[in-house]
C-alpha cells in the first residue's frame, strides 16, 4: 500500500490501518509505504506515524508492543511525481506476492503523472488497485478528464473513488434498514411517504481548509457527493444482490432521474461571526469578497415511478447550531381519522440518525393515557444503536477502516463508479452555472443558527417545515 504522509494519512489512513492491524486483518509481511516529495527516513516516518496513531487512533493497544510491530511494516520513500527520482527504489520495496494498492491522496492534477510513472516503472499489475480521494473533479468536464486519465492506466474495476460517507457504519445501515426488514419497504414510495428531509449539519467552520473550500463551497464539497450518496441509498430500488455493480447501477438510476433544480428551490448561505469570537466565513477563508456558500438547502425531485410527487429536501452547512446528520422520512397523513378532529392527529416520522448518537426513531401515535375521551399523542419508538448493541459492543469503526479493507479485499460496493460521479456533476453543474450567471450572493446566517431563514421558504411554499436541527 502506498500512501503519503499528508494530513489525511495522519488523521485517518495510518490510524485506520493500525486499528485493522490490531484486529489482525493486516498480515505480517505486508508493507505500508509512505510516499511523498519531502526528505524523510524510515525512522522519521515511523515517529510521525506513532504520534499520529497515539493522537487519532483512540489509544488502542498503543502501549502493549502492538504499535512497535505495526511500525515495523512502515517505510518511507521520496519520489518526484513529475521526474525520475525515487521510483526505482519504490519498486524495490514492493513484493510480487502481495496485493498492491496505490492510494493517491494528492491534488488531482497529479493523478495522471503518478499513474504514468507507476506504469512506466512496471509497478502496476492487473490485480493492483488505485484509490483516489475527493474532490473528484470540479465539474463534469474535469471529472470526465480525471476518469479518462485514470482509465489510460487502470480498468474501472481497479479504481476506488472514495466517498467516506459510504464507509460510515450508519450509512451502510440505511441499506440494512430498508432491505433487511419487511416493515418499511412496502411503504417506501410516494403513495405513503409525504417527503424526505436529509440534513447534514456541522457545527465546525472551514477550519484550516479555507483555500480549498473557498474554490468549492458546500455544493461541491458536500451535496454533489455525500448528500447525493445518501439520497441514492434512500431512493434506490432494491438491487438484486448486494454486489458492486448491482448497487451502483441502482444508485446511478436515481441520479439520472433527478430533475433540474429550479432557482427558487435552492438557497445558499454564508456564515457570519460566532458569539464565541469565531471568525465569519470571509475572514476564515481570507477572502473579504467571497461569494462561496457554506450552506445549501434545496428541493430535489426524483422523477420515477416510485418517487414522483415526493420531494427530497436536502440541506447542509457549516457553523450550524449542532453537528447532526439525520434523514427524516415523513409519512403521509391518515386518509381519515375515526377519532374525529378533536382527538388530534399526528404524522409518522422515521428518523435515521447518522451521527452523532446513531440510531433510529419512529414517531407513532398512541392514546394519551387517562380517563375521559380519546386524545391522541405521538411518542418516539427510539433505538440508539449504542444501547441496542450493548455496552460491550465495539466503537463503530472509522469509515476509512472499512473502506481501506474493502480496497484490499477488492470489493467496490462502497466506492463511486465513474459514471455515477459524472451523473452527479451533470446534475450539479447547471445549479452552480446559474449562480455564476446571476452573480448570486449567498444569504448571511448567524453562526450557531439553523442557517439562513430563506431556507424555510423552500418548504413553506409546499406547506411544510424543516424538522429542527438537534444534537
Ligand atoms: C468532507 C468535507 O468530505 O466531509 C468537509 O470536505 C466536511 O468539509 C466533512 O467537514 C464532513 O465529514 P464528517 O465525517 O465529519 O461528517
Amino acid at each position: 500500500m502506498g500512501i503519503t504522509p499528508g494530513d489525511l494519512a495522519r488523521r485517518k489512513i495510518l490510524p485506520s490501518l493500525f486499528k485493522r492491524y490490531c484486529s489482525r486483518q493486516i498480515p505480517e509481511g505486508s508493507a505500508i509505504i509512505g510516499v511523498a516529495r519531502g526528505e524523510m527516513d524510515n525512522a522519521g516516518y515511523r515517529q510521525m506515524a506513532a504520534e499520529a496513531i497515539r493522537e487519532f487512533a483512540g489509544g488502542r493497544h498503543c502501549d502493549d508492543g502492538t504499535l512497535d510491530t505495526f511500525l515495523d511494516l512502515l517505510h518511507y520513500q521520496l519520489v518526484d511525481a513529475r521526474g525520475e527520482r525515487g521510483w526505482t527504489e519504490l519498486k524495490s520495496l514492493l513484493t510480487d506476492d502481495h496485493v498492491r494498492s496505490f492510494y493517491f491522496s494528492v491534488a488531482p492534477g497529479l493523478f495522471g503523472d503518478l499513474a504514468e510513472r507507476l506504469h512506466l516503472h512496471g509497478m502496476t499489475t492487473p490485480e493492483c488497485r488505485v484509490v483516489v480521494e475527493k474532490p473528484f473533479g470540479h465539474d463534469l468536464e474535469t471529472a470526465r478528464a480525471l476518469n479518462q486519465t485514470l482509465a489510460a492506466h487502470f480498468e474501472e474495476n481497479q479504481i476506488y473513488r472514495i466517498d467516506h460517507y459510504l464507509g460510515k457504519e450508519t450509512v451502510q445501515n440505511l441499506m440494512a434498514i430498508r432491505f433487511g426488514n419487511l416493515l418499511f419497504e412496502p411503504l417506501w414510495n410516494s403513495q405513503y411517504v409525504d417527503h424526505i428531509q436529509i440534513t447534514v449539519a456541522e457545527s465546525v467552520g472551514v477550519g484550516g481548509r479555507g483555500g480549498y473550500y473557498d474554490t468549492a463551497g458546500a455544493m461541491r464539497d458536500m451535496v454533489q457527493n455525500h448528500l447525493m450518496q445518501l439520497l441514492c441509498l434512500i431512493a434506490m430500488e432494491p438491487p438484486a444482490r448486494f454486489d458492486p455493480d448491482a448497487v451502483r447501477d441502482e444508485k446511478l438510476k436515481v441520479i439520472r432521474a433527478l430533475q433540474p433544480v429550479a432557482p427558487h428551490h435552492i438557497v445558499r448561505g454564508q456564515y457570519g461571526p460566532g458569539e464565541d469570537d469565531t471568525p465569519d466565513y470571509r475572514t476564515a477563508v481570507d477572502n473579504p469578497r467571497s461569494t462561496t456558500e457554506s450552506y445549501v438547502a434545496l428541493k430535489a425531485e426524483v422523477e420515477n415511478w416510485r418517487w414522483a410527487g415526493t420531494p427530497f429536501y436536502l440541506r447542509t452547512g457549516k457553523r450550524l447550531k449542532a453537528r447532526s446528520s439525520v434523514i427524516n422520512v415523513v409519512f403521509k397523513n391518515l386518509p381519515h381519522s375515526i377519532f374525529g378532529e378533536e382527538a388530534g392527529s399526528h404524522t409518522n416520522i422515521l428518523s435515521i440518525r447518522l451521527q452523532p448518537n446513531e440510531g433510529i426513531t419512529l414517531r407513532v401515535t398512541i392514546k394519551e393515557p387517562g380517563p375521559g375521551g380519546m386524545r391522541l399523542i405521538d411518542v418516539p419508538l427510539d433505538m440508539t444503536f449504542a444501547d441496542a448493541l450493548g455496552p460491550d459492543g465495539e466503537d463503530p469503526p472509522d469509515a476509512y477502516e472499512r473502506l481501506i479493507m474493502d480496497v484490499m479485499r477488492g470489493n467496490q460496493t462502497l466506492f463511486m463508479r465513474g459514471d455515477e460521479v459524472e451523473a452527479a456533476w451533470a446534475w450539479t453543474d447547471p445549479i452552480i452555472a446559474n449562480w455564476e450567471a446571476r452573480g448570486d450572493v449567498p444569504k448571511p446566517y448567524e453562526s450557531g443558527s439553523a442557517g439562513p431563514g430563506h431556507a424555510e421558504q423552500i418548504l413553506a411554499r409546499d406547506k411544510r417545515v424543516w424538522i429542527g436541527i438537534a444534537p
